[in-house]
């Protein structure tokens, strides 16, 4: 669909609903981290970046405190009232946008009701930060139509807060990160301890290609939790030694061999992965810019083999998936994406042979799993912000 096919469908679609037209199009994307998987809750570094598949809210304001949402993706409608917002268990997607309104208006803010219609093109569930896109569009409506001054970073802190204590899933702010803060056209080293990032170009040979297992993988699951347990687990061990280290971004490898016996064996090997793919990230924000295939080869192939063997977030279709990414044409390395369990991974290959690969890597996997993917090139998109203003 075309950047105007949307336009006219969603604009259609909102006035058959609403009997007007939309005041505004927020938009946020979603994103694909390039390394460093699980680092973000333990106040690492991440490289990531946003992607030009997005998350649409069309939304007019109202004059009381109803908020009024609907979707052209999933079914279903949501109302609430600002001044009472429970859970909707029969539209689960809805707990998003009440979820920021929430948060938003917990931490001081006056909003304004609005009508809204949504519409993405992130495919959910699939570890490409659909809920985060959801949760960043929601904010740039209320700030606009509440005429609120809130900066990016604090836009990612209030979806984090809507996703962790209203939806209740307890994820870092890599998500929300990327997507409000994202940049055309560059990748994003994120400190998630500071807060803070820095672009980074990409090579303009190296095309980074989402490899969409169609495992799905649901996040609320027990195992995202469980990992963040024994990370904490381990550092509440590694503090007796070291006091100073208050996440397992401060514990050094020297540090870390020198206690992995008084660790108990699966906290050793969490530990040692985040310890080892924190370093990776640092490593390839070296690499990207220059395009040393090699070693980004080496790094990607640490960090998958890492994730499967010791952090254990793999998947016999995420292993088949390598498996054929790793044979496609013009690959230079290939990893897990999001949180593991299935969904997408991403491949580094050469911007020549995209389509190629795209081909071979689909016929390979479906061959062998009998599972038909999507793989699909991505470039860096705008972090989330007004699309633009529509005459009603
Ligand atoms: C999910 C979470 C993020 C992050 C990744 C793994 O996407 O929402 O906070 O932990 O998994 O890196």
């Amino acid at each position: 669909m075309t950047f105007d096919e949307r336009l006219k469908l969603t604009t259609e679609a909102f006035r058959n609903k609403f009997g007007h037209n939309p005041a505004l199009i927020a938009q946020a994307p979603g994103r694909v981290d390039l390394m460093g998987s699980h680092t973000d809750y333990n106040m690492g570094y991440v490289l990531t970046m946003s992607i030009d598949r997005n998350t649409w809210i069309l939304a007019r304001p109202r004059s009381d405190h109803l908020v009024q949402i609907t979707s052209l993706n999933l079914p279903g409608e949501s109302t609430f009232l600002l001044d009472d917002i429970e859970h909707d268990t029969l539209t689960p997607w809805s707990n998003y946008v009440r979820g920021v309104a929430k948060a938003m208006q917990e931490a001081g803010h006056s909003l304004r009701g609005f009508d809204g219609l949504v519409h993405s093109t992130i495919p959910f569930s699939s570890g490409l930060s659909s809920s985060a896109a959801i949760e960043m569009a929601t904010v740039v409506v209320f700030k606009t139509l509440s005429q609120l001054g809130i900066d990016s970073v604090t836009m990612a802190l209030l979806g984090q807060q809507a996703e962790n204590q209203f939806v209740g899933v307890n994820s870092g702010i890599l998500d929300q990160y990327s997507s409000a803060l994202g940049e055309k056209g560059c990748a994003l080293l994120l400190d998630c301890r500071a807060l803070t990032s820095h672009t980074m170009p990409v090579s303009q040979t190296i095309q980074p290609v989402i490899c969409d297992t169609k495992a799905r993988r649901e996040l609320t699951g027990s195992e995202y939790d469980e990992r963040r347990a024994q990370c904490e687990e381990g550092v509440r061990i590694l503090q007796q030694f070291y006091p100073d280290v208050a996440a397992l971004r401060d514990v050094t490898m020297a540090q870390f061999k020198a206690h992995e016996a008084e660790l108990p064996a699966v906290v050793a090997r969490r530990c040692r992965f985040i310890i080892e793919e924190n370093q990776r990230v640092l490593d390839l924000a070296e690499v990207l810019p220059s395009g040393d295939y090699d070693r980004l080869r080496a790094l990607t192939d640490a960090s998958y083999l890492g994730a499967r063997d010791l952090y254990e977030i793999g998947a016999p279709a995420m292993e088949a998936m390598m498996q054929a990414m790793l044979a496609g044409p013009g690959v230079i390395g290939a990893r897990q994406a999001g949180a593991g369990f299935g969904g997408c991974m991403v491949a580094f290959v050469e911007a020549s042979e995209v389509d190629l690969f795209a081909a071979r890597v689909s016929t390979h996997y479906e061959q062998a799993t009998g599972i038909t993917p999507a793989v699909y090139a991505v470039s860096p998109a705008p972090g989330a912000g007004l699309l633009t203003s529509v005459r009603g």
